[in-house]
Formats: C-alpha cells, sequence, structure tokens
C-alpha cells in the first residue's frame, strides 16, 4: 500500500474551520492525494451506492457516520496506486477510534501519520463561514460569498456550472456538526499532542495566511522525517 517514503497529514479541524479549502491547494503543491471522507460521502450518495444511502441518513442529522463504515472507506481509498507516497486527509479520523484504526492500518504498511495541522477557529467565525459556504457540484470548488467570491454571482470560476448550498448546511444541522465536533473530534487533539504531531494553527486569518502557516508547518515535518 504504502513505500518506506511516505507522508501522512491529518488536517484537523472543526467544521468550516477551513480543511477542504486549504488541501485544495496543498494537493498540488505537496503532490499528495486529498482524501476528504465528506467528499467520498457525497460522491457515493450521487451515484446512490448502498454506502451512499447509509451515510445519507448521518449526515443529514450532522451526525458522524459509524466509524468501521468509515474506516472501510478509508482502508479502500488508501490502497489506491496514488496513495503510494502518502495522503492528505480531510475530515478523518474524526474520533479516537477511527484514529487508532488509522495507525494500525498505516503499522501494517511500516508507516505513521508525520503531522496533525490543527486548525484552530472560534465557532461564531466556523458559523459565518459555513453559513456563506457555496460549492460547485461539478469540480467540487469551495466559495464563500463574502470571503472567497465567485466572479460570476452564483457560477463556478473553474467550470461554469452553478453553485449550490450543501444539504447539511442549514443553520440547525451546523450548530449540530459543530457539537458533535467538540464531544467526538475534539479529543483528538490530545491524543495527536500527546504523541507529538499536532501542530496549533491560527485558523482566524485569512486563507492566503493559513496557507502559508500550513505549508511551512508540513514541509518542516516532512523535512525532519527525512
Ligand atoms: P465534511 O464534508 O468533512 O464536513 P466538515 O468537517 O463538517 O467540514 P466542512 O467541509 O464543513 O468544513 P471545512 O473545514 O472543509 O471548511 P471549508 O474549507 O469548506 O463532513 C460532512 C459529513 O460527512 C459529516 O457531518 C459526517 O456525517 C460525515 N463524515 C465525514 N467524515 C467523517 C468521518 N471521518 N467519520 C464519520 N462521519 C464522517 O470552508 C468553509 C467556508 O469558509 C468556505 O465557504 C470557505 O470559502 C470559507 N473559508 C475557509 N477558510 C477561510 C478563511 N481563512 N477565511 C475566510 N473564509 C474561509
Amino acid at each position: 500500500m504504502v513505500t518506506s517514503r511516505h507522508t501522512y497529514v491529518v488536517l484537523l479541524g472543526a467544521p468550516g474551520a477551513g480543511k477542504g479549502t486549504q488541501a485544495e491547494r496543498l494537493e498540488s503543491e505537496l503532490g499528495l492525494p486529498h482524501i476528504a471522507t465528506g467528499d467520498l460521502f457525497r460522491e457515493a450518495l450521487k451515484k446512490e451506492t448502498p454506502l451512499g444511502l447509509r451515510a445519507k441518513s448521518y449526515m443529514d442529522q450532522g451526525l458522524l457516520v459509524p466509524d468501521d463504515v468509515t474506516v472501510g472507506m478509508v482502508r479502500e481509498r488508501l490502497s489506491k496506486p496514488d496513495c503510494a507516497g502518502g495522503a492528505l486527509l480531510d475530515g478523518f479520523p474524526r474520533t479516537v477510534e477511527q484514529a487508532t484504526a488509522l495507525d494500525a492500518l498505516l503499522a501494517e504498511a511500516g508507516a505513521s501519520v508525520t503531522v496533525v495541522p490543527y486548525i484552530k477557529v472560534s465557532t461564531e467565525t466556523l458559523l459565518a463561514r459555513l453559513a456563506g459556504r457555496w460549492v460547485c457540484p461539478k469540480c467540487g470548488a469551495v466559495y464563500h460569498m463574502l470571503y472567497k467570491k465567485p466572479a460570476n454571482d452564483k457560477i463556478c470560476d473553474v467550470c461554469g456550472t452553478a453553485l449550490y448550498q450543501r444539504a447539511d448546511d442549514t443553520p440547525e444541522t451546523q450548530r449540530k456538526r459543530i457539537d458533535v465536533y467538540f464531544q467526538e473530534t475534539a479529543p483528538l487533539i490530545e491524543y495527536y499532542a500527546s504523541k507529538g504531531l499536532l501542530v496549533e494553527v491560527d485558523g482566524e486569518r485569512d486563507i492566503e495566511q493559513v496557507h502559508d502557516d500550513l505549508l511551512a508547518v508540513i514541509r518542516d515535518a516532512m523535512d525532519r522525517a527525512g
């Protein structure tokens, strides 16, 4: 599955912190595939596969999809040839159980997590970002109606498709997802800090500044890992 030289980056942060936005750019700069479990579930749902239909009921309520389903999906994705050198993980792991499963999965191939940049953002900012988010259904580009506007009203700059708001971006579901994050995902901050892998990045600043910090943190960890 992996070679001896590999880089696994876990982008940690609450819903709306900017994980997807940052990963979109880092993917090409680092030459690592961007694996977003939310995108994998949405893709499966679009194709109406059993996995997608099962995930839908959880996603619509702002709840996490069960660990066994999620870990199985990630295991399969990481076995693809493009992940031979590692991956940029966005939205996974999201529970301590998923984190230990990831450790075991990578250990099978003599690999381990390289670094965990934690994009720290206040709840107020998270809600403002989620409320203004519009996404391209075709190419996945992410916009914000205040902070990252498309050139033409609600049309994707990249592929010209009409943008939409995600089904789980209603005010009630946004709140629920943030609550679930604090209950189930925030313990990963301590999990990775205790392993010396966590690096906090101030996510309150603009997209460019956050990007520069993330790139520096990841490159530094890659250098140290040799
Ligand atoms: P998922 O798709 O992963 O959603 P999420 O974690 O809730 O993350 P988001 O995509 O909402 O936020 P983001 O951090 O990527 O922010 P973005 O870059 O878009 O998961 C959806 C669902 O799938 C889950 O609820 C769950 O049901 C299921 N699921 C997924 N993974 C799972 C797992 N591992 N286990 C179990 N279930 C799982 O940015 C947000 C907005 O802010 C955008 O408009 C952007 O333009 C803007 N923005 C970004 N950065 C900045 C900035 N610095 N300044 C100003 N604006 C900014």
